[in-house]
């Protein structure tokens, strides 16, 4: 088929080099032309396993190409909108100016028999606003819904073979032909029977946010139980493998530590509860200000952890932070508790030092006042306490006794409750983590 892909972000950039490398061809959009220069040239502007790979792939077969001028999707009969909605400024609501002006940048170039497929996660009722838009300017082309689900670290797989898809198309003379066309669209999915709920628009947007708040609450539930383990003595990874256990709770996601960030969890739970309020449903998510409010917790025990196995003074005491991207496998520092550990413990006047494998160019950017390594030993050099906040498998592998010959004093903070206690303690370290004796 031939698709546009308008957004060229973690979303966009992978779903476009994924619907190439199924076989469609695909002209992607953006309005930032350093971005589009970078990927034109098979350069990722972002750390994405496989996405190097699938993008070379795609450029070389022809099916790909990426360009800022979106007269150039004229001819494809499929437009998926993957443009961000972050969190706006002073508010808890997602900022939708991406989501519309791109509409409205497509709508020149719409046929009468084209979908708008929405990808961006939304506030429920979006698509119809948007399809309001589409009509009012004469077009006749159809808006549906179809969420993504990809988890960063994990988008190309996630993309190219997702756990489900769901189609929000709503009733009407034009459903018939949506179905069809996004049937074509994910073809290979389907044929490997990947489920696929096909339901109306407002639930297809639901999905996606009742997802992600699911999810958060899992982590901030698990988080509590950290909280309430510690200050009996209990142990919350054992209490969370015992409870995983049940199959109607399961296991993933129940790892307590510093807590959810990224571009989707947090604000995504903030927009909900900023679209039930609209709704005057506020009190049916008033627990999602809960949610939040345990997750920002975790990072200040953290940061307090420190403070006291550093015997209650930080200033000038050497940290070293290991992790600043928000979890292994990406170089997303948006929302990163580790960052804001990183930066809470700077402004309090500790002497930090900070080394994460992928996230240094990003965080060199948002947060130049924080110390950057080269590598986990440069920041351990000399360290009076080191500090995991990201599960990086070279943290998690990391030798005790190597870690410990090279610090000042061998004291460790596992924020992510993923160390071996035993080991440690063997080494020599005064080791602690969240919610573990
Ligand atoms: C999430 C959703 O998983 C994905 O389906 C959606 O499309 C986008 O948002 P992502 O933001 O990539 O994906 O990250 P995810 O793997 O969900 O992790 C989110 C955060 O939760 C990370 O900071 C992670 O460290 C944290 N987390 C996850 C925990 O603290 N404990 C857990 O047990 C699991």
């Amino acid at each position: 088929m031939k698709v546009s892909v308008i957004g060229c972000g973690y979303l966009g950039a992978v779903h476009a080099a994924a619907m190439a490398e199924l076989g469609h061809q695909v002209v992607a959009v953006d309005v930032d032309p350093n971005k589009i220069a970078l990927l034109a040239s098979g350069t990722a502007p972002f750390f994405e396993p496989g996405l190097p790979e699938i993008l070379s792939s795609a450029l070389a077969s022809q099916r790909l190409r990426f360009t800022t001028d979106m007269s150039e999707v004229a001819g494809s009969s499929v437009h998926f909108i993957a443009v961000g909605t972050p969190q706006k400024a002073g508010s808890n609501a997602a900022d939708m100016t991406y989501v519309d002006s791109a509409v409205d940048a497509l709508i020149p170039f719409l046929n009468d028999e084209d979908f708008v497929v929405g990808k961006s996660t939304v506030p429920v009722g979006t698509s119809q606003r948007l399809e309001e838009k589409v009509t009012a300017a004469g077009s006749k082309a159809t808006v549906v819904w179809n969420p993504e689900f990809l988890r960063e670290g994990f988008a190309v797989q996630d993309t190219i073979s997702p756990d489900r898809l769901v189609f929000g198309i709503n009733p009407g003379s034009s459903f018939d032909p949506a179905l069809s066309a996004l049937r074509e669209v994910y073809s290979t999915a389907l044929a490997t029977d990947t489920p696929l709920v096909v339901t109306d628009r407002a639930t297809a947007e639901l999905v996606k946010i009742a997802a992600n708040s699911f999810l958060a609450t899992k982590i901030s539930f698990i988080n509590a139980m950290s909280e309430i383990a510690e200050a009996t003595g209990a142990n919350v990874t054992e209490l969370a493998d015992a409870i995983g256990y049940d199959a109607r709770i399961g296991r993933r996601f129940l790892n307590a530590g510093v807590g959810f960030g990224g571009g989707c969890l947090p604000k995504d739970i903030r927009a909900f509860s900023a679209r039930a309020e609209e709704l005057g449903l506020g009190s049916s998510v008033a627990f999602l200000s809960e949610v939040d409010e345990i997750n920002l917790r975790q990072r200040q025990r953290v940061v307090d952890r420190v403070v006291a196995d550093c015997g209650g003074d930080i200033v000038d005491k050497k940290v070293a932070i290991l992790g600043l991207a928000f979890k292994p496998l990406s170089d997303d520092v948006r929302d990163s508790p580790a960052l804001d550990v990183a930066r809470r413990l700077h402004e309090l006047g500790a002497d930090v030092l900070a080394f994460d494998p992928e996230a240094s160019g990003p965080v060199a950017r948002v947060a130049p006042e924080i110390p950057l390594a080269q590598n986990a030993q440069q920041a351990l050099l000399d360290a009076d306490i080191a500090v995991l906040v990201t599960e990086w498998p070279e943290f998690v592998q990391l030798d005790p006794r190597t870690a410990g010959d090279l610090m000042a004093h061998k004291r460790i903070v596992d924020a992510r409750n993923v160390l071996d206690p035993a080991a440690w303690r063997a080494a020599g370290f005064h080791y602690s983590s969240l919610g573990r004796p």
